[in-house]
């Protein structure tokens, strides 16, 4: 799409001019900050749903015309992801749908084969969905994250020297669910395979935003395994994708067991089919599948790069504008922001977290998210606060947990919108004092 004939992007979704309630019986526009955890939907998305409803049929079960069709939709539209991510060798990478960016980790957590002494390395800047699985199930190590909370670039070979070849994973965030910075998984890439370990990308955040070419620039530059949701890429709820290296997943045993999974069953025995038929136990999510793909072509056609341009717009309007501010605390480095999406954290000196947050949405209809989100080890080294401190509302009833106001942007906020936000801010700071 050509972006200097001015489309309206709020246009292409359902609910962005939905109106709410706001206190005094007003009724006002409602303002999404917190695409981070939900997007809107696309309408082009519910319509082909809504548009395959009469074909709807089984998947690679019965025969007739529309199991043949949704069949057909459903393997074409895994063929459209691997064509997104620009896949070459469609024989080495499977596609999963899975139910979200969660399960699909731990998904990959239970399935991989693991040796006694093997190790997943992590990052400080995880989200719990890219933490908890491996810790549970694995041994796990940590690349640690610097004063700004960016991820210490040399940690990572110093850890996998230090390890001498048993780290099997490197398991990392395409970009922070909290800062927004974005990680280069190719360079990650190319020193996990140096290293003899594979990559795992959380791409949850990122997929939204930019747009990955899983086989970078050479073979050492390729990402092994990719997670993402599609409620993040504005389709609906309850459908996530896993694309990854097949033979890691046909040396294992499936973690789901059922229908559809095998080629034969015996009475004490079970010859399984190969990936993905093997790891996809249960008759699909065939709308799940049709959305998730239909979202990332019809984000394709708004182009990426005009996505990126956006972002930016509101990026520098949102650091701008909270810099200025004196008594608000803007957390990660907003100085050099390149390497940012537009995701912010802040808190306002002297008012909690959580009440900024509910007069934003209260007293002016804007959503936001507060908390630690899902990110604890993260967002406590953000913010420069010790474990014991952090977690003393646990057994203390006096205490309150830390947190920090996100906003984030989804490719259809506007400048106007970031403008009465800012105001927003100072007016709950002026009837604070
Ligand atoms: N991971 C989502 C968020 O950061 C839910 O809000």
């Amino acid at each position: 799409m050509d972006m200097d004939k001015k489309i309206d992007l709020n246009d292409l979704f359902l609910g962005t001019n939905s109106k709410v309630n706001v206190v005094e019986g007003k009724k006002i526009r409602a303002i999404n900050f917190d695409n981070a955890a939900t997007a809107p939907l696309l309408k082009s998305v519910v319509e082909s749903v809504i548009g395959l409803s009469d074909y709807y049929g089984s998947i690679g079960r019965g025969v007739g015309h529309k199991a043949e069709i949704t069949t057909r939709l459903y393997y074409e539209s895994k063929n459209y992801i691997m064509d997104f991510f620009n896949i070459k060798d469609k024989d080495k990478y499977t596609v999963i749908y899975v139910n979200n960016t969660t399960d699909g980790i731990n998904r990959l957590s239970r399935t991989f084969c693991k040796k006694k002494d093997d190790i997943v390395l992590l990052t400080r800047m995880e989200h719990h969905s890219n933490d908890l699985p491996w810790r549970r199930r694995w041994n796990v190590d940590y690349i640690e994250v610097d004063e700004q909370g960016r991820l210490k670039f040399d940690d990572i070979e110093n850890k996998l020297i230090s390890h001498k070849g048993k780290v099997r994973y490197i398991t990392v965030t395409g970009a922070s669910n909290v800062t927004g910075y974005i990680n280069d998984i190719h360079g990650i890439a190319r020193i996990a395979h140096k290293y003899g370990a594979k990559i795992v990308v959380d791409g949850a955040q990122l997929i939204p935003h930019a747009k990955v070419d899983i086989m970078g620039k050479s073979d050492e530059e390729r990402i092994d395994f990719l997670i993402f949701s599609g409620h993040k890429v504005y389709a609906p709820l309850g459908c996530g994708v896993i694309i990854g290296l097949r033979e890691d997943f046909n040396k294992s045993l499936p973690d789901n067991e059922g229908g559809g999974t095998v080629k034969f069953v015996m009475d004490n025995n079970v010859e399984y089919l190969d990936t993905p038929e093997k790891d996809e136990a249960g008759t699909p999510n065939f709308f799940g599948a049709i959305a998730i793909s239909t979202a990332l072509s019809e984000l394709n056609k708004i182009g990426f790069e005009n996505i990126r341009k956006n972002e930016i717009k509101l990026r520098d309007r949102m650091f701008d504008g909270l810099k200025s501010i004196p008594e608000v605390i803007n957390y990660g480095d907003i100085e050099n922001r390149e390497d940012r999406l537009g995701i912010g954290v802040f808190n306002i000196k002297s008012i909690y977290h959580e009440d900024v947050a509910e007069t934003l949405a209260k007293y002016y209809g804007i959503s936001v998210r507060q908390g630690w989100f899902c990110a604890h080890p993260y967002c406590r080294r953000l913010m420069h606060i010790s474990e014991k401190s952090a977690s003393a509302f646990i057994h203390d009833d006096n205490e309150r947990m830390p947190g920090m106001v996100r906003i984030s942007f989804g490719i259809y906020n506007e400048e106007n919108e970031i403008d009465y936000f800012l105001e927003c801010i100072e007016r709950i700071i002026k009837k604070s004092k």
